[in-house]
């Protein structure tokens, strides 16, 4: 019987690193891909829906034009706190003499880009596919997102201290379906 030579040799030990380094790879994707839906919920918390303070009544003119407010909280993620940050945006609109505050979610229902107010239109418009919502969120035909701009719950309390229920909801869909 004759020994295999040294390049033989050489030859099947890379071949076996490489089965190895292959294997531990086929392993570490779903791996990965499993612990970042496992630490997603950690990386959100501190996002949970809660009503959050975003204006004064006062901040807002009575005179049914949207405003633009962003949403802060202390953000958490898997095993850092991030302490008061932007976490989203809001427009809020209330009509002539009204302590009623109507609320949306600045983010766009169809693939989750920001939603800009166009003044000169009295409308908002998404820059990323160009859909436009009403100034009350509703949907302008033709329109690449599925569903109107996503109401949020606000209330006003005896102070004048403006709070809305931070929510989101899945984008693409024509379902508002908050997002788990
Ligand atoms: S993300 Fe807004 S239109 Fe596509």
């Amino acid at each position: 019987m004759t020994r295999p030579g040294p390049d033989a040799s050489r030859r099947g030990f890379f071949a076996k690193v490489l089965a190895i380094a292959c294997g531990g790879l086929a392993t570490a994707v779903p791996c990965g891909a499993g612990l970042f839906a496992f630490l997603d919920p950690l990386r959100r918390r501190g996002e949970a829906s809660t009503f959050r303070p975003v204006a004064d009544l006062a901040a807002i003119p009575d005179d049914g034009l949207p405003r633009q407010f962003s949403v802060i909280a202390d953000r958490v993620d898997a095993w850092t706190g991030f302490a008061a940050e932007p976490i989203g945006a809001v427009y809020l609109r209330r009509e002539k003499g009204s302590r009623e505050v109507e609320a949306l979610s600045a983010t766009c229902p169809h693939a989750g880009c920001f939603v800009d107010l166009d003044k000169g239109s009295h409308c908002f418009r998404c820059p990323c596919h160009n859909s436009t919502f009403t100034l009350d969120g509703g949907i302008v035909d033709p329109s690449p997102s599925p569903r109107a701009m996503d109401a949020l719950e606000c209330r006003v309390g005896a102070r004048g201290e403006v709070e809305v229920k931070w929510q989101r909801f899945r984008a693409g869909v024509a379902d508002k379906v908050v997002q788990g």
